[in-house]
């Protein structure tokens, strides 16, 4: 742990931002809570989260979840003094009263002798000397409801960090101003059709000397397939419910879905599914989910249109009230034939995973305000739409990672 924690005392991340003004409009849109809440907890009533821990908070992100949940406690801890104290600066500049900062490793939470709603974790585990026993350390201060949500790296999309890993360590790269600044220049002229070109040109500060310290220079990092996810979280006794944004892993979606082998994968398991599609896409580099207690009485794995008999009621998905996800975009200028407006998660960095709508989706899609449930909105639209088309246009939002439902209802 020493390496890694004197690695964040030189290196915090991710690259310490002056204020979070940026965020306080942001998080003035309701939407944007309930929709976190319902990606989490699909069927219950949304209410304020109580007590959430940010754990391996680094430099901002305690003080961004605070302010984005002002009703909640939030408790953000870390091993990087360095990081804590930018953090504590955000919380003086905004005067974040309902944010509690500990330097305390994630394997020794227990100490704090509190149990939480939710636990965020996202770029830490795969840094642990022993990430099993840091996520159960995690599960063990989860309460029974308590959701998590987790992201790791993603073995297969990373392997072009790996060889440039490989080429600083054969190189003896340290992380001084001096050699970071000779590496940016250096990994400018790399090939374009090197593996690592691809995740250079989707992640925005790749280049920034902190951001090219923790991918080329850290000290210790593992990275997960699909099926190892699955095994770790079925070690540490967490159940996986859903990626957070599931179109990149969804043979239904994008291009993947127009291929003749659409319908062998079809059959598949949905584990299985997705660990196809990580294979096909080959540059995924972070799998971002949510994750419960196996032992808890959280959320089950939940498809909002399984029709199943076992399936709760028979005509379930007249109850769901569909959500706009905040960070989607609707583009309505170049579009192809037959649209008249295509759909964009600006999370995704798959272009193949735009979704065009024709002009009966649009006035669904027009009809979605966060209140109204489906059964709702498909009768506002019944003479210009059936049933089963509308039906399958909010299947087709929900995997493209365009809606959210609260499912408190059904
Ligand atoms: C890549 S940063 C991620 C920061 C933040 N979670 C985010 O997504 O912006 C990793 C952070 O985890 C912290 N960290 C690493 N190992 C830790 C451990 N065992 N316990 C707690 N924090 C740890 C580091 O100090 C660093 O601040």
């Amino acid at each position: 742990m020493t390496d890694v924690r004197g690695f964040y005392e030189r290196h915090p991340y991710p690259a310490p931002p002056k204020d979070l003004h940026h965020l306080e409009s942001l998080y003035r849109d309701p939407m944007r809570r309930r929709v976190m809440f319902h990606t989490l907890w699909p069927s219950l009533t949304y209410q304020a989260v109580r007590m959430i821990l940010v754990a391996g908070c680094g430099t901002s992100q305690a003080a961004a979840i605070a302010l984005r949940e002002p009703e909640a406690r939030v408790v953000g801890i870390d091993i990087s003094e360095a990081s804590l104290s930018h953090t504590q600066k955000l919380q003086k500049t905004h005067g974040i009263a309902n944010l509690e900062l500990h330097r305390l490793p994630i394997e020794r939470v227990g100490e704090l002798n509190q149990n939480f709603d939710q636990i965020i974790c996202t770029g830490v585990l795969h840094h642990l000397s022993d990430p099993e026993q840091g996520l159960k350390a995690l599960r063990d201060v989860l309460k029974p409801h308590g959701a998590m949500q987790l992201m790791v790296y993603a073995f297969y999309g990373r392997s072009g960090l790996y060889m440039l890993q490989d080429y600083c360590r054969l190189l003896g790269i340290g992380s001084s101003d001096q050699e970071l600044q000779q590496l940016s220049e250096t990994l400018q002229a790399l090939p374009p059709q090197h593996p690592l070109a691809s995740v250079m040109s989707t992640s925005k500060d790749f280049l920034h000397p902190d951001a090219l310290a923790d991918a080329l220079l850290h000290p210790q990092d593992h990275a997960y397939t699909v099926p190892q996810v699955q095994a770790w979280l079925d070690r540490c006794g967490v159940r996986f419910g859903r990626w957070v944004d599931q179109a990149p892993y969804l043979p239904q979606c994008g291009a993947l879905a127009a291929t003749p082998h659409a319908a062998l994968l079809g059959r598949l398991p949905a584990p299985a599914q997705h660990a196809a599609v990580e294979l096909w896409r080959g540059t995924i580099t972070k799998h971002h989910f949510t994750a419960y207690r196996q032992d808890g009485g959280a959320e089950l794995p939940w498809d909002p249109f399984d029709s199943k008999p076992s399936s709760r009621r028979r005509h379930h998905w007249h109850h769901l009230i569909p959500m706009r996800v905040p960070w989607t975009v609707t583009v309505r200028e170049r579009l192809p034939a037959g649209a008249v407006a295509v759909l964009i998660n600006r999370a995704h960095t798959f272009p193949d995973l735009i979704l065009p709508v024709d002009k009966d989706q649009d006035r669904l899609l027009s009809a979605i305000d966060g209140e109204r449930n489906l059964a709702e909105i498909v009768g506002s639209c019944a003479t210009a739409i059936s049933e089963k088309r509308a039906l399958s246009f909010f299947k087709k939002l929900w995997q493209y990672d365009q809606v959210v439902f609260d499912a408190s209802l059904v």
